[in-house]
């Protein structure tokens, strides 16, 4: 590609290691799609002639079909994707084929690819984020009126929904999608024009080339268009928050299949079991997702590292980006294909959640809050109760099977009301609050998510 200047060529091992077509392959099409807009802002510029413009296109096109069809192969000996392409254009129509490097470089061609290669694969998580929270809400209604303690610092706090626990996530999963949103907005400018790095002589139109490429815009500064990564980081940002928000979710699968808690099964479909111990039924995906976030944070500090320091503008270590950006977006995509049909089959077992929320003076709260109401102090309430709970844990009982007369040595203002004050079921209905855990709110937050997301 370079011939003219060089008298020796590259030493093989130089040539493999300076070489990123084994990666950068998968952007092609935008490679293409980007190089068929070029040829066409060449053309509206009187830059190439109509002729060549249109060998230009037929060529770009048929080799995108190929490619499509698997009728033509890659050439790994080609240094990346913007030389195969070059290369194999010009071998199938000629001189025209060498006029498309006009006005422009690989460092915006490559700043260009990603971008757009970035924007359709962030529909991809979109759509799985969606499907994920599909499968979250109607698990949510499933269980929305199975109780279940809700812990603080995995000690058993208050009773709760499990639908409520649920929703907990279809939230973050919520705030994943606008975060990878935001990110495609930001990113959503063309660089292509900004050339080498100081943009050029020719008089090029960037805004048609941008318009036809979909962005809403062009990099307003030619070296920042070839040297920001931005996008990147910020979208692996997002991918790792993703990660996180499913790892946390992973743990919790873990721990409510283990026969500690079983308040859940996972369907055979996603679990293994042991090669030794015949009883095992392992939940792998869920702690393989787990394993996976920190692969996924990796990527992005591995880049974050990587640009650390850079030089403006392009530096080759730039080409280190897309094995990690693709690392972290397929490993997202991978564990959000396997954990919405993970969620969608699996077993609630709603009599072990109340088994467990009978247990560890879960409606403590509610009881002090029964002596406020009745004009206590709360502080002086909540001073009583853990009295109470006290002798309870000392007499092996529990609040709702203490007697009146014993609640009565604690304080005057107990009487017969107390117990249907703090069953379960009316701690956890009494919770009306907005975003609380009544099942009538649980209902209404689930109402509210399918609107969002019109599903
Ligand atoms: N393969 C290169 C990359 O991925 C493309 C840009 C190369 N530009 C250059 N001047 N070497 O970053």
């Amino acid at each position: 590609m370079w011939a003219g200047r060089f008298a020796k060529s590259l030493d093989s091992k130089a040539d493999d290691f300076n070489s990123s077509i084994r990666f950068d392959c998968k952007m092609y099409k935008q490679d293409i799609l980007g190089s068929i807009a070029h040829a066409k802002m060449l053309e509206k510029q009187s830059i190439i002639s109509a002729e060549d413009c249109e060998k230009i296109i037929s060529g770009l096109t048929e080799i995108l079909e190929d490619l499509n069809n698997g009728n033509l192969d890659f050439d790994m000996s080609c240094e990346d994707i913007h030389m195969f392409v070059e290369a194999e254009l010009t071998k199938r129509i000629g001189e025209a084929g060498k006029r498309l490097h006009t006005a422009r470089s690989r460092n915006d061609q490559v700043a260009l690819d990603i971008r757009m290669y970035l924007r359709d694969r962030s529909e991809d998580i979109i759509g799985l984020l969606r499907e994920l929270i599909g499968a979250i809400t109607d698990k949510a209604e499933e269980g929305k009126a199975a109780i279940v303690p809700g812990y603080t610092h995995l000690q058993r706090a208050q009773p709760i929904t499990f639908g409520h626990h649920l929703m907990a996530y279809a939230q973050m999963f919520l705030r994943d999608i606008s975060r990878i949103k935001d990110a495609v907005a930001r990113m959503n400018y063309s660089p292509i024009g900004s050339c080498a790095l100081a943009g050029t002589t020719y008089k090029t139109d960037r805004f048609f080339e941008a318009e036809q490429l979909g962005f809403s815009g062009i990099t307003q500064n030619s070296i920042d268009g070839v040297s920001d990564r931005d996008f990147c980081v910020e979208l692996m940002s997002a991918f790792s928050l993703i990660m996180m928000h499913l790892s946390r979710f992973s743990e919790e699968i873990i721990l409510w299949s283990s026969w500690e808690f079983k308040f859940v099964e996972l369907d055979d479909a996603y679990t293994t079991g042991s090669s030794i111990m015949p009883q095992k039924k392992n939940s792998d995906m869920a702690e393989l997702v787990r394993g996976k976030t920190g692969r996924v944070y990796g990527d992005l500090f591995a880049l974050l590292t990587t640009l650390k320091g850079l030089p403006l503008a392009y530096n080759k270590d730039m080409q280190e980006d897309k094995e990690a950006i693709f690392d972290s977006l397929e490993t997202v995509e991978m564990c959000l294909d396997i954990f919405a049909p993970m969620i969608r089959t699996m077993k609630l077992i709603p009599s072990n959640m109340y088994k467990a929320a009978q247990e560890g003076f879960i409606n403590a709260t509610d009881l002090a809050d029964y002596l406020t109401k009745k004009g206590l102090p709360f502080r002086s309430a909540y001073k009583i109760v853990g009295q109470i709970v006290a002798e309870c844990i000392d007499k092996k009982t529990v609040l709702d099977s203490l007697t009146l007369e014993k609640y009565k040595k604690h304080s005057d203002i107990f009487e017969e009301d107390l117990y249907s004050e703090i069953s379960l079921e009316a701690c956890v209905e009494k919770r009306i609050s907005e975003g609380g855990t009544s099942v009538a709110s649980v209902e209404k937050q689930i109402a509210l998510v399918r609107k969002e997301l019109e599903i």
